[in-house]
């Protein structure tokens, strides 16, 4: 069924919204319900000390919008429509960019909407070879290295270009990476460019290239809930996911390597599930990456996942070229934050499907490559779609 549903949506990852593109620099637009879609811009001054702070609005014609800021390529806020038309906030996340920033945030690390890499997800003990040299990176994850270190793409305040055309709004940001930054190697120049269409889909393009080889894994680290206003977590909310395996991990969410089926067990997603109808047979909650059962050709996207929130109707569909997805279901909330709407984020407030390569696939010969080479492009788009269903 599944697989079905996966040919039925396969897309071209070229697929491009047409219209005349305007790069524009000046701020005059406003922040107004609007017949074109808009990019508005907001300076928050220089909150990290340097580089200056800014939050970016993306609108489309029929009111959707997404919120995203230079620090750490965050999206911070969207807002769709239900099934009475309302339109309401489906992250987790701040209306300050301060809330990012403070001793609170940053020690617990829940990456609420940012972009994470180099690697995103786990690096057993932080070391990998490559090319016959030895590499250490940060452990900040018990013994293992996760989300690119201590001060990962999560962290930076990035460059940015808002693109506003008739069909898409957009964002271009970029990020310039040194050499031996968090330990990695090779200058990694990497883009991001973060696209609201008129048909609600929020389209994630990744890019970067390297003048060393080195490894490179982006994601976006959004927490979803579609149904914010009535729904206590996201335990209601109906998942499938277009797996067949998944990767199976140690204690400390390391691959063993296996890649079991999902067949029987609490993580078959093949077929839609309540997220809390077996999240108590699973320790710790769900916190896996599962295997896409890929039937398109590079270049193509398919739909990975699938999510209905059935108290608002709202439904989000994901689309990737990536092999596989991390779907981890806010095991760490505690209800320390309190985000859009006052709403406190207490465990299991959020699920996040992070699409991406393997953990640890740097020392897992088995899994597929996320090596980067000099004079070739890491490109990967991810592309979110919201509908809502009766
Ligand atoms: C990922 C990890 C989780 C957790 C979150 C952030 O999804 O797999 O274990 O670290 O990021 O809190």
């Amino acid at each position: 069924m599944a697989a079905v549903l996966a040919s039925a949506l396969m897309l071209p990852a070229c697929r491009q919204n047409t219209g005349s593109e305007t790069q524009e620099t000046a701020d005059t637009t406003t922040n107004q319900p609007t017949a074109t879609m808009k990019v508005t811009r907001e300076s928050l001054g220089t909150l990290t000390g340097n580089a200056e702070v800014e939050m970016y609005t993306l609108r489309n014609t029929s009111g959707a919008t997404v919120k995203i800021t230079n620090y750490g390529a965050i999206v911070t806020s969207i807002q769709m429509p239900d099934k009475n038309g309302n339109f309401g906030e489906v992250v987790l996340g701040f209306g300050n960019v301060k809330d990012y920033l403070t001793n609170d945030y940053l020690s617990s690390g829940p990456y609420f909407g940012a972009v994470v890499g180099r690697y995103g997800n786990r690096i057993a003990k932080g070391r990998f070879s490559l090319e016959g040299q030895q590499y250490t990176l940060a452990t900040n994850n018990g013994p293992n290295h996760l989300h690119g270190g201590l001060k990962g793409f999560d962290k930076k305040v990035w460059q940015a270009q808002k693109i506003q055309g008739d069909t898409t709004a957009k964002l271009h940001l970029m990020y310039r990476s040194p050499d031996g930054e968090e330990g990695y190697p090779g200058t990694l120049q990497t883009s991001i460019t973060y696209t609201l269409t008129d048909n609600n889909e929020l389209r994630i393009e990744y890019q970067a290239t390297t003048d060393k080889p080195t490894i490179v894994n982006l994601t976006n680290h959004s927490y979803f809930n579609l149904a914010q206003d009535s729904a206590a977590n996201v335990l209601d909310h109906q998942v499938t996911i277009n797996a067949g395996r998944y990767v199976a991990v140690d204690k400390t969410l390391i691959p063993t390597g296996q890649l079991p089926s999902v067949k029987g067990t609490p993580m078959d997603f093949t077929t839609p599930h309540a997220i809390g109808e077996r999240i108590g047979k699973v320790e710790g909650g769900y916190d896996h990456t599962w295997v896409f059962d890929r039937t398109g050709s590079d270049g193509d996207l398919f739909l990975g996942a699938r999510v209905v929130a059935p108290a608002s109707g709202r439904v989000m569909e994901v689309l990737t070229d990536q092999p596989g997805v991390q779907f981890y279901t806010g095991n760490f909330l505690n209800g320390t934050f309190r985000g859009h709407g006052g709403r406190t984020y207490v465990k299991n407030y959020g699920f996040c499907l992070e699409t991406q390569h393997f953990p640890d696939s740097p020392n897992q010969p088995g899994f597929p490559s996320v090596v980067l080479r000099p004079g070739t492009s890491y490109q990967t788009t991810t592309v979110y779609r919201f509908s809502v269903q009766q």
